[in-house]
């Protein structure tokens, strides 16, 4: 018998505070040691030499499989979803699980299961997107999904089929609360984004070059500020997503430095694309829309200050796949007005690679800082660390081989998602993910899909509260110390 599955040799291991030199050796699908110069047998032994040996990426917010409040369908399945994010250096995926008005919340999540289960190559959870927040969702179903082990629910505040207001906001955040589970919030004022689109429509500028204008800056910014203040007024930790402005993440910044929950996530289109993306794109701009709508170039500075100094603790895809046909952005014809095209754009593979290329390997990140921001922070927050996140003896040997000097060109489809566009296309980018590891099994072997569908599993997470995420909060503000209905 080997005494190990798989043995790396030779590699630089960075984690969320550490580096250092050892070779891992992986039995049963975790890792059971870590030392120099490890001699056991082995079924396979991976020369890692001159590469860094990272943990694997764990994508918390993409949205693969799900109809979208006006019905369509993402381009992506769980198998081309997953396959995609596997070769992006992925381990782990938390797309959503979308109720739609009258939707029982066990509805939802079977739907999701029977999804995911024959096709994910890779682990994966959900997070919960609530819309109807009625008596039965909120006192009975919620906690249901709850004990299932899907401790994350996200809410909007715009998309007028799918939006709450705030007393809904209210309500869910309390049984968030009181369940130590985490609500995130999709942040934009409905009222602003409405009456800007009906005066750009009214003067006939419908043109993709269009959405940009209709979803103002200030329209996230109240909006943030307002969840921060519900949030606040009931102690419940709140995670704001997608943040595109630089006023958004200050209001986090400010919240957070008065010792309040909530926690900021910003993603690559914010950081590497601006307005002028979709403008430029002429007829095809309607690649570029998604919500928040990209900004400008100081925007991608202060974002990049504010992931630096750990105002967002998140870098996500968002990866929100589209085709540019008329199975998705052109269901409603060629040039279709901004307000009739889905939003969202791809780009769960290039998530980690743009950061270890234009982050790490350009000297604004730290390495550790990499591996927080592409696994270990979404581990901690998603109630899956140590099990994810890190490389420690008893963890999942869940990890990503990166080559720090390979080159990478972007094209439209060079991704292994399904879709017809990137809107990366054209950068070139240093570094890449040869070899990823989910559970101990090779998955992508230097360009090679090792992985078969439906091997990854569905991960229960633990409460939000008992992740020690929070800990550095005073007493009196720790949802776990204080807790839930006590306090009312
Ligand atoms: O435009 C976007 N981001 N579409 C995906 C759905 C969402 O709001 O995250
Ligand atoms: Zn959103
Ligand atoms: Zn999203």
């Amino acid at each position: 018998m080997q005494e190990y599955d798989l043995l790396i040799k030779g590699g630089r291991i960075a984690t969320a505070s550490d580096t250092f030199s050892a070779d891992i050796g992986i039995k049963d699908e975790k890792i059971t040691c870590l030392g120099t110069s490890l001699n056991g047998s082995a079924t396979r032994i991976i020369d890692a030499t001159g590469k860094w040996v990272l943990p694997g990426g764990i994508e918390s917010h993409c949205h693969i499989e799900q109809e979208s409040s006006t019905g369509a369908m993402t381009s992506d399945d769980y198998y081309t979803g997953s396959v995609s994010a596997a070769f992006g250096g992925n381990t782990t995926i938390i797309p959503f699980a979308a109720q739609h008005k009258g939707q029982s919340l066990a509805d939802v999540v079977k739907t999701y299961d029977n999804r995911a289960a024959p096709k994910s190559v890779i682990d994966y959870s959900y997070h919960l997107i609530v819309s109807d927040p009625t008596d039965k969702v909120l006192n009975e179903e919620l906690p249901a999904v709850f004990e299932a082990g899907i401790t994350s629910f996200k809410v909007f505040m715009t998309y007028d089929l799918i939006m709450i207001d705030d007393k809904q906001m209210l309500d869910i955040l309390d049984v968030a609360r009181r369940f130590g589970a985490l609500t995130m919030v999709h942040a934009e004022n409905n009222a602003m984004i409405k009456w800007m689109t009906e005066r750009l429509q009214e003067t006939g500028n419908e043109a993709a070059k269009f959405h940009g204008i209709s979803h103002p800056r200030q329209s996230e910014v109240e909006a943030i500020n307002r969840a921060i203040q519900l949030a606040t007024f009931l102690d419940a930790p709140l995670l704001i997503v997608h943040v595109s402005t630089n006023e958004g993440a200050n209001a986090i910044a400010q919240a957070r430095q008065e010792g309040r929950k909530i926690l900021g996530e910003t993603c690559p289109q914010y950081m590497f694309l601006t307005d002028e993306n979709l403008v430029g794109a002429g007829e095809e701009g309607g690649k570029f829309i998604c919500s928040p709508p990209l900004r400008d170039f100081q925007t991608q500075k202060d974002l990049w200050r504010h992931l630096q100094n750990g105002t967002l603790q998140l870098y996500s895809s968002d990866h929100a796949p589209y085709r540019f046909d008329e199975s998705a952005k052109l269901s409603h014809g060629p040039n279709p007005p901004f307000h009739k095209t889905a939003n969202g754009m791809p780009g769960i593979e290039y998530r980690a690679p743009l950061l270890f290329s234009e982050g790490f390997l350009k000297g604004r990140i730290s390495i550790q800082q990499f591996v927080e921001l592409t696994s270990t922070n979404a581990a901690r927050i998603f109630g899956l660390h140590p099990r994810k996140g890190t490389i420690a003896i008893g963890s999942d040997a869940d990890i990503a081989i990166w080559n720090p000097d390979r080159e990478v060109q972007i094209t439209e489809t060079s991704a292994h998602d399904n879709m017809d566009y990137s809107p990366f296309a054209g950068m070139n980018i240093k570094g890449w993910p040869e070899l990823v590891i989910n559970r101990g099994r090779l998955i992508i072997d230097n360009g090679e899909l090792k992985a078969v569908r439906g091997q990854g599993e569905f991960l229960r997470r633990k409460p939000f509260e008992t992740t020690g995420y929070i800990s550095h909060l005073p007493p009196e503000l720790d949802v776990s110390k204080n807790h839930g209905a006590e306090i009312l």
